[in-house]
């Protein structure tokens, strides 16, 4: 990769699935990336040389440049700023924005940051908001800092909503579809397109509000394709048509795409929940009332109890029976259990009498620490996890559980029973094989 022509200091605040994946991507392509976390322990890690999450491709990178000096770690954004000496130019604010109660983002962990940095700048800086906002977010960081900048050293904010989704970070974030920067003076948009140049992405420059409603409308877009194929799913079910089927043919029409239309158990993780509620909350305050987002949100939390509603189709009376969980985490290839559809249908399963046997590759020892998940028995292996099971239930499409061996699985369960939730098998294939098989949205 070619590096940059000026290499710039960086400092990401934050070292979580979209920091730590940042500051090494940017150390990748040249720059000299301070990551700061305020959590003792991940910094701990991170200082041993130990990546803290599952993240295809970043132990590689994270070693290459920890070793090249490119990427380094501090315990507070005052220690980033002025890393051995030099001045960071460019600080990312990579911060989690979780959901309050009432749906809204929790932005105090970006004011802070925003306080703390206007506090300790005594050169041009370009602060950046990396982290999903709702519209608006950046002329409060802009008022936070006028606030705390006593010196009146220049700044400006920008906003550079991320895309990446975990299991495929590292390649989202060094082959973008799009960088998006919102600016408010053309210095900042200068230093940007510097720092991402290399990455050759198509850049798209838009003021400070537009930026952040990109990234909003995008996650909720998104989570509205999914409902939606879930919602022709269930339609499907009542008249015996094949949704897999009924989506290729949807997505072959360019304008639809074939991407995003898998049936399946819902959407969950940390993003599309969150940013469909904070997307909603934030309309709503500004005087429009999104109704559709609201819609996808319900089509969501129904599929998610697919499960319990299929099981108790097929075995009858749930108390005491045994149900086997392959998958745990929200997607294939993280170990993110947040908001993942696996702890609403341990809770509804659970809260029917039914004992857990569960599976996950890289998930579980996230999953231990969930009272969800408690008495569960976490299994070494699939194979382990369908023991004495009465059924079988999918719930995260790792590649893995599509090449299960069916024919010794059944041998293991008491009762042949299949609940594909993200139809990974074939239905004609194990039904051959003497399961009674149920698919979403499939004949
Ligand atoms: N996870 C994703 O796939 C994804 C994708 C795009 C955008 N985002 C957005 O990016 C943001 C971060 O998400 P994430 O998944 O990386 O969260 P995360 O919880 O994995 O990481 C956040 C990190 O920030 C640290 N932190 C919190 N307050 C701090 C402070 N004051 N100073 C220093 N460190 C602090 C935490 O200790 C944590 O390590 C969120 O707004 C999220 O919506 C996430």
């Amino acid at each position: 990769m070619r590096l940059p022509m000026r290499n710039h200091d960086i400092c990401v605040v934050g070292a979580g699935y979209v920091g730590l994946v940042t500051g090494a991507c940017l150390a990748e392509i040249g720059h000299r990336v301070v990551c700061v976390d305020s959590d003792p322990k991940k910094l701990k890690t991170l200082k041993k040389g130990i990546v803290p999450i599952h993240e295809p491709g970043l132990t590689e990178i994270f070693k290459r440049t920890v070793k090249n000096g490119r990427l380094s770690f501090a315990g507070s954004v005052l220690e980033g700023l002025r890393f051995k000496g030099r001045r960071a130019e460019v600080v990312f604010i990579a911060v989690g924005t979780p959901p309050r109660h009432d749906g809204s983002a929790d932005l105090s962990a970006v004011e802070a940051v925003a306080e703390t940095v206007a506090k300790n700048i005594d050169s041009y800086t370009v602060v950046v908001d990396k982290s999903t906002v709702p519209v608006e977010t950046g002329d409060w960081v802009s008022k936070t800092i006028q606030r705390f900048n006593k010196s009146g050293t220049p700044y400006d904010v920008v906003s550079n909503p991320e895309f990446l989704s975990e299991g495929t970070a590292v390649r989202d974030f060094l082959k973008p579809d799009r960088v998006v920067l919102g600016v408010s003076s053309k210095r900042a948009e200068t230093l940007m397109r510097e720092v991402y140049a290399p990455l050759k992405a198509v850049v798209l420059v838009t003021d400070l509000k537009s930026a952040e409603l990109i990234k909003h409308a995008s996650n909720s877009f998104l989570a509205a394709k999914i409902s939606y194929i879930n919602a022709v799913a269930n339609l499907c079910e009542k008249v015996g048509a094949d949704v897999q089927l009924v989506a290729r043919g949807m997505g072959l029409d360019r304008r639809i795409g074939p991407m995003f239309l898998n049936a399946g158990l819902g959407f969950g993780g940390f993003c599309f929940p969150k940013d469909l509620e904070a997307f909603y909350w934030i309309s709503k305050q500004k005087g429009y009332d999104f109704q559709l987002l609201k819609s996808v949100q319900d089509i969501n939390e129904h599929q998610k109890g697919w499960i319990a509603r299929k099981i108790e189709e097929k075995l009858w009376n749930l108390e005491g029976k045994t149900v086997a969980l392959l998958g745990l985490a929200f997607k294939p290839d993280t170990d993110d259990m947040r908001f993942a559809p696996s702890i609403d249908v341990a809770r509804q399963l659970r809260s029917r009498g039914v004992k857990l046997r569960v599976f996950d590759p890289v998930a579980m020892p996230r999953a231990k620490k969930l009272p969800d998940f408690k008495g569960a028995h976490f299994a070494q292996d699939e194979y382990d996890a369908v023991k004495g099971a009465d059924a079988l239930a999918v719930v995260t499409e790792w590649p893995c559980f599509k090449d299960l061996d069916l024919k010794r699985a059944k041998r293991l369960m008491r009762t042949p029973v299949i609940l594909d939730a993200r139809n990974v098998f074939d239905p004609a294939r194990a039904r051959s094989l003497g399961f009674e098989y149920a698919g979403v949205g499939r004949p």
